[in-house]
Formats: C-alpha cells, sequence, structure tokens
C-alpha cells in the first residue's frame, strides 16, 4: 500500500484556458506542451488503515488545510476505483523552490496520480493516469508523458476522452526552455480562478476557444516538420493570445511585471539579430524562453541582464513519470 513516484513539469507551447466542465476539470481547450527535465516532483503516497486523516507533508512540512483538502479530495478518487476507504501520508518534494513561484501542479498531481493509483493496487494504463491527473489539475494530464504532448479536449460529458497524448518521444527533438525567474511572490490569482474568471466576463473568451483548434493543428505540424521556426511563432502567438485573454477579464489579470515585458522585448531584440527564440508566459511573471541548443548560453546571458531577472533555470525535453521503487516503471 506504499509507492514512490516521479513527474517532470511541463511548459504549454499551445495554452490550456478555460474549463467546458469545472467539476470534473475538463478543459475547454486541446493544449500542447514540452515536458521539462530541470523541474521535477517526487511524491510518496502510504496507504495505512491505521491512519484518521490524510496527511500531506510538502517540501519537509506539513501542509496547510486547503492544500491537504484538495489532495484529499482527489485521493478519493483512487480509493474509490481501489473500492478501499484507507487514509494516506503522502509526502511529496519538488526539486525547485515552491517560493520562485515556479510551484507547479502539473509535476505534482501527475506524480501524485501515479504513487497513488500504484500504492492502492491499480494497474493503469498511461491513458487512464492521464485521466485521472487531469481531475487534479488540466495541465498535469500532460506531465504523465515526456517529450511533446498533446492534452485532447474531448467532447463526451463523462471526460473519458480528455487525456494526453503522447506527440514525440523525449529524444525525439532536443529543445532549451530557459526560465527567466522575475518574482519569488505567490500569484494573486491562480489559473483555476482566473480562467473562471475569463470564463465569465472576457468578450474574447468564446473567439479563443473558436480558434484553439487552428493553433493545435498548426502545432501538430511543425512538431512533425521539426520546424523551429513555425513551433517557436505559434508557441509566442497562443502565449499572447492567451494573455490577451486575461488581460481581456473583468476585473483584467495582469500575470506580467516590469521584468516579464523586458523580458518579452529581449527575446524580439534577439531574433532580429538571426537567432532563433521565442517566449511564453504562464498565469505569473515568469518569462520562458524557447530555442535550440546552440542558441542556450546567449539566450541565458540576456535574459541575466534584464533589470529584475533573479535567475535563469535550463530546462531540456524531459521523460515519462515513472514509478521510482519498482524496476519496471508501470
Ligand atoms: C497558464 O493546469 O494549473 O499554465 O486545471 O485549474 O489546475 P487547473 O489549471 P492549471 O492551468 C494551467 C494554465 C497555464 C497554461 C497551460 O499550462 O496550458
Amino acid at each position: 500500500m506504499k509507492a514512490t513516484a516521479k513527474a517532470h513539469s511541463n511548459i504549454a507551447l499551445i495554452k490550456y484556458w478555460g474549463k467546458r466542465d469545472e467539476r470534473l476539470n475538463l478543459p475547454a481547450v486541446g493544449s500542447i506542451s514540452l515536458t521539462l527535465d530541470a523541474l521535477h516532483t517526487v511524491t510518496s503516497v502510504h496507504f495505512d488503515s491505521a491512519l484518521n486523516d490524510d496527511e500531506l507533508i510538502l517540501n519537509d512540512e506539513k501542509a496547510g488545510d486547503k492544500e491537504t483538502a484538495r489532495i484529499s479530495a482527489f485521493l478519493d478518487l483512487i480509493r474509490q476505483m481501489a473500492g478501499m476507504t484507507h487514509k494516506a501520508r503522502i509526502n511529496s518534494q519538488n526539486n525547485f523552490p515552491t517560493a520562485a513561484g515556479l510551484a507547479s501542479s502539473a509535476s505534482a498531481f501527475a506524480a501524485l496520480a501515479l504513487a497513488a493509483a500504484k500504492a492502492a493496487g491499480l494497474s493503469l494504463s498511461r491513458k487512464e493516469l492521464s485521466v485521472l491527473a487531469r481531475q487534479g489539475s488540466g495541465s498535469a494530464a500532460r506531465s504523465v508523458y515526456g517529450g511533446l504532448v498533446e492534452m485532447k479536449r474531448g467532447s463526451a460529458a463523462d471526460g473519458r476522452d480528455a487525456y494526453a497524448v503522447r506527440l514525440a518521444e523525449p529524444d525525439y527533438w532536443d529543445l532549451r526552455l530557459l526560465i527567466a525567474v522575475t518574482s519569488e511572490a505567490k500569484k494573486p490569482v491562480g489559473s483555476t480562478a482566473g480562467m473562471r474568471l475569463s470564463e465569465r466576463t472576457s468578450p474574447y473568451y468564446h473567439a479563443w476557444v473558436d480558434n484553439s483548434e487552428n493553433d493545435l493543428q498548426d502545432m501538430r505540424q511543425a512538431v512533425q516538420q521539426k520546424d523551429f521556426e513555425k513551433v517557436g511563432e505559434l508557441c509566442e502567438f497562443s502565449a499572447l493570445k492567451m494573455h490577451a485573454l486575461a488581460l481581456s477579464s473583468n476585473p483584467g489579470l495582469i500575470y506580467w511585471n516590469g521584468a516579464t515585458v523586458e523580458g518579452m522585448h529581449v527575446v524580439r531584440s534577439l531574433r532580429r539579430t538571426g537567432l532563433p527564440v521565442w517566449f511564453t508566459i504562464d498565469a505569473g511573471p515568469q518569462l520562458k524562453a524557447l530555442c535550440l541548443p546552440e542558441a542556450a548560453a546567449k539566450v541565458t546571458e540576456a535574459l541575466q541582464n534584464v533589470p529584475g531577472v533573479r535567475q535563469v533555470i535550463e530546462c531540456r525535453t524531459g521523460p515519462d513519470a515513472l514509478v521510482l521503487n519498482e524496476e519496471a516503471p508501470l
């Protein structure tokens, strides 16, 4: 009744923003992501009949009630599937500082889904794990796989067709994502609340949803053709569209700080010198630059020189999520 699993974070190149069903956490749009080697979560789950409540330790500290409740609700799904009621002791560690504004629900829920399913004695396929992880956090459905990954929006009301699929194996393409950390503060409006606000208030919401299939199709093709310039263009386009949606919500969601904006200009000025680099930004102020290995040193240096950038973390394409205390993953 015990298992440990490791999952890597991911960055969406085509963004997920909006839900078609909030209870089941079904996305309104599909998304495409790159799994990242440098950021991961390792989670152990121990179901124990002696426990009265679930106990969550996050980065060596007892988690707060709100976090524990979110994890408990997620474990209820697994307890239900396994037909058992034991509470669990969960220990979760990120290899990156949670305070660095990089804390990602993607690696957290992918690692938890895998460890808890294994500890509960369930043998799930990657597709089933992705469906499960999605119910913890939409982006987590993608972290079940390494490499380049597509999350399917699906259309079934029960969410059985809303899961991630692999677009390309981890060794298909050596890409670099450079994360310029511009703030260590916790973001004021999280993704879930931000999406809800955009859906309710942005006049652009329906245009965003209606256009998403084109972006996904173009990105699939660009990945298949290894057309880096096209991937970069689509990645920047999707990020700016998502932020246009956030900005056009009421009250507008401004996830950027001055260094984020300056970073965008720096990436574009590097591009004007002929360097193939594009940016993306999630629901927070960190600027992420996508490039090929040969450009990484130059881009890192330029981002480090942006006033307000605290550090630059270099990520490569990351691997599949895996169970750690077993020889054969899954
Ligand atoms: C901006 O997966 O964190 O990073 O499903 O509500 O947990 P919930 O949202 P989450 O949202 C990620 C939003 C994003 C874009 C993306 O990763 O696709």
